[in-house]
């Protein structure tokens, strides 16, 4: 397995581009099995995720091409296979996404339980209870969920939780079920936004997305489209918190600042300097800067994506910095990895304080998940000594080159492969 080796770093300083958005990449591609006409996508983020999400479409019978790096084309026209291949299912359980557009197509889908990972248990209750409400049968055993309509009917569906994968799997299923469907207390993350656009480019019928009601009238086909991805406001975000951390100067295009707006907020009262310029904000970190008070929220809230980045930078934090994780059970792993560094966190259920600043130290740290990964790398910008991050497959699930990304910034990073 790959490693990541940071070395302490002087302020990062220069510019970078942001890719486009994972998290809204694969909801947008799981929709493509709705489409019967060509479609293409641009400002894919070039991620092991992406990749993944790929084989599970060819796999049901669509056609993928990548003419170039960021570019996909995509023809569902002549899909069949409704059963997800159990070893993609396990690889990502954000496969999960393409239930909705199967069933609504082709009237049934079976697929593995998507598993849970470091973060949670990550149950779908959500997403089926959606499907239930649209008409759905559905049966669960031995791990596998198997799913059938004739045809689904639009209903009124209430998400106990504002949950991102279940308001996308249910607008997916919506959008060909006869008749209208609400979704109500739906996640209003950019997201969703960005698919229910998508999917409106396809011909469908979806209104509201982006507040807690969101409205779709069923229709009997969707065609083919050209759409542009959204930039990702986590990588954004993580990049912000590098010139954060390091007390650096740096410009990070390709953003929307709307997204951005809890990240700008506290780094504003950490004591940083933000400027906004077009698509691009240019970050001012400050040598000492002030303990800060983050809650995790679904959107607008503060992102729990960029919860174990910021706790990075509260290590730097002059007092002690309170995080709240209210989204995912069990999201402090980097803690641990944070603590092996020499930083001074206390946790206490879901609450975590962190007393700073504190002069890490490099050590050898295992990332648990693409963000703590993340959060890791961006501690050893600033740790005396080297830092190598190990398990940095979970980085790349999230992030497009990385390392390379920082370096261009000043950062001393660079990539051990295995074969090294
Ligand atoms: C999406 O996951 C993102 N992934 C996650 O990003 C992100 O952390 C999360 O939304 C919250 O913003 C993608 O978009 C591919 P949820 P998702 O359903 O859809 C509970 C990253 O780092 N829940 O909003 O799985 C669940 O256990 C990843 O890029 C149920 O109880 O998140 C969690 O506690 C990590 N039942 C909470 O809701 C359900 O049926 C939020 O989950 C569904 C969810």
């Amino acid at each position: 397995m790959d490693k990541i080796v940071v070395e302490k770093s002087p302020a990062l300083k220069g510019r970078v581009r942001v890719s486009g958005s994972k998290n809204a990449a694969l909801p947008i591609l799981a929709a493509c099995l709705l489409g019967t006409e060509d479609i293409y996508l641009d400002e894919v983020p070039d991620l092991e995720d992406i990749r993944v999400m790929c084989e599970v479409l060819e796999s049901l019978g669509s056609k993928v091409s990548y003419p170039e790096k960021g570019k996909l084309i995509i023809n569902s026209g002549g899909l069949k296979e409704y059963k997800t291949p159990f070893e993609l299912m396990n690889k990502m359980r954000a496969s999960f996404l393409v239930m909705g557009p199967l069933l609504t197509r082709l009237g049934r889908t079976e697929n593995s339980l998507p598993g849970g990972c470091a973060i949670g248990s990550r149950p779908i209750d959500y997403h089926l209870k959606g499907f239930r409400a649209l008409g759905a049968e559905i049966e669960e055993d031995f791990g596998n969920i198997t799913a059938h309509a004739k045809k689904l009917k639009g209903s009124r569906v209430y998400l106990d939780f504002p949950s991102v994968g279940a308001t996308e799997n249910i607008m997916m299923a919506a959008v060909l079920a006869e008749g209208e469907t609400i979704i109500e207390n739906a996640a209003k993350e950019p997201e969703i936004v960005d698919l229910s656009n998508f999917l409106r480019k396809l011909g469908a019928k979806v209104m509201g997305a982006g507040t807690s009601t969101i409205r779709i009238n069923g229709v009997e086909k969707l065609g083919g489209a050209r759409y542009s991805i959204i930039p990702d406001r986590i990588e954004a975000g993580t990049f912000m918190v590098a010139a954060a951390i390091t007390g650096g100067d740096v410009l990070v295009e390709n953003v929307i600042s709307s997204h951005m707006l809890p990240m700008m907020a506290k780094l504003e009262e950490a004591g940083c300097t933000l400027t906004e310029d077009g698509d691009s904000i240019r970050v001012q970190g400050v040598a000492a800067p002030r303990e800060i008070e983050v809650k995790t929220l679904p959107y607008p809230g503060f992102p729990t994506d960029m919860q174990a980045q910021f706790t990075a930078f509260m290590t730097q934090c002059k007092g002690s910095s309170e995080v709240i994780e209210t989204v995912f059970e069990n999201r402090f792993m980097h803690v641990e990895e944070l603590q092996k560094m020499g930083a001074e966190i206390r946790i206490e259920d879901r609450r975590a304080t962190v007393f700073g600043p504190s002069q890490l130290t490099g050590a050898t740290v295992k990332a648990s998940d693409l963000r703590a990964g993340a959060a890791l790398i961006l501690a050893g910008l600033i740790a005396e000594g080297k830092t190598t991050v190990t398990a940095v497959h979970h980085i790349d699930r999230g992030y497009d080159r990385i390392e390379e990304k920082l370096r261009g910034l000043g950062a001393k990073i660079y990539r051990i492969s295995e074969e090294d």
